[in-house]
């Protein structure tokens, strides 16, 4: 299987974010985690389309993952498809169309995917999987970086990996919330293929250090070479 690392911006310094990502790219990384929040779909308030355009007008060419923690979905969707988002991701529970709001992101030009919390059930996949390119699995609640994995998220890995095989897709099954080099490994081998880490990479080594990222990437592939 091929694995992808998604360092999420959430934990970059954001007065340097660029640089940031150009270093986390340098370094090894496959994707940009662009985590949106609204402060009432979840109590946070972070990024929007103006600073996914910025990154795509400093150079970044590399796919970017904008993780939708937003409610209602459907009037940003073509707002970050103009911004240059690579894959849209949603929670089913933010709108009241799924099935229309998965056709807005891919009419738009981007990639679909949804996004369940620990405690969502898988249900709405069993009308969607085909039509999605990513599904993204919540191990930790949503709303902030640097919290705990749940462990019960790893059952639903198996299973949504299960239901991709026996459909025969291609679809990416994602992670997000409290991976680092302790705990990938046993994510991996639960089917999991892109990997979410915020924390665990922006903060690891020195600040003026640019290379400080190549060490926690090699570490998370060092870990997936094992599976
Ligand atoms: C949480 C965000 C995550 C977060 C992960 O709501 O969706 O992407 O940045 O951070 P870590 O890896 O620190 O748990
Ligand atoms: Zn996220």
């Amino acid at each position: 299987m091929a694995y992808r690392i998604a360092p999420s911006i959430l934990s970059a310094n954001f007065a340097r974010l660029g640089e940031e990502v150009d270093n986390v790219l340098k370094s090894g990384a496959d994707i940009v985690h662009f985590d949106v929040m609204d402060n009432h779909y979840v109590p946070n308030l972070t990024i929007g389309p103006l600073v996914c355009e910025a990154l795509r007008k400093h150079g970044v060419t590399a796919p970017i993952d904008v993780h939708l923690m937003v409610k209602p979905v459907d009037r940003i969707i073509p707002d970050f498809a103009k911004a240059g988002a690579t894959y849209i991701t949603f929670h089913p529970e933010a709108s009241e169309h799924i099935d229309r709001t998965i056709g807005l992101i891919r009419e738009s030009g981007c990639k679909p995917g949804l996004v369940f919390n620990p405690a969502t059930p898988l249900d709405v996949l069993d009308w969607t999987l085909d039509k999605l390119d990513m599904v993204l699995l919540m191990s930790v609640n949503p709303g902030f970086g640097g919290q705990k994995f749940i462990p019960h998220v790893l059952d639903k890995a198996r299973q949504v990996r299960r239901m991709i095989e026996e459909r025969g897709l291609s679809v990416s099954l994602e992670i997000d919330g409290g991976v680092g080099p302790a705990n990938i490994l046993e994510v991996a081998k639960a089917g999991v293929d892109t990997f979410v880490a915020g924390s665990a990479v922006f903060g690891a080594g020195k600040d003026s250090d640019p290379q400080r990222y190549n060490s926690i990437i090699a570490a998370l592939r060092a870990e997936l070479a094992k599976v």
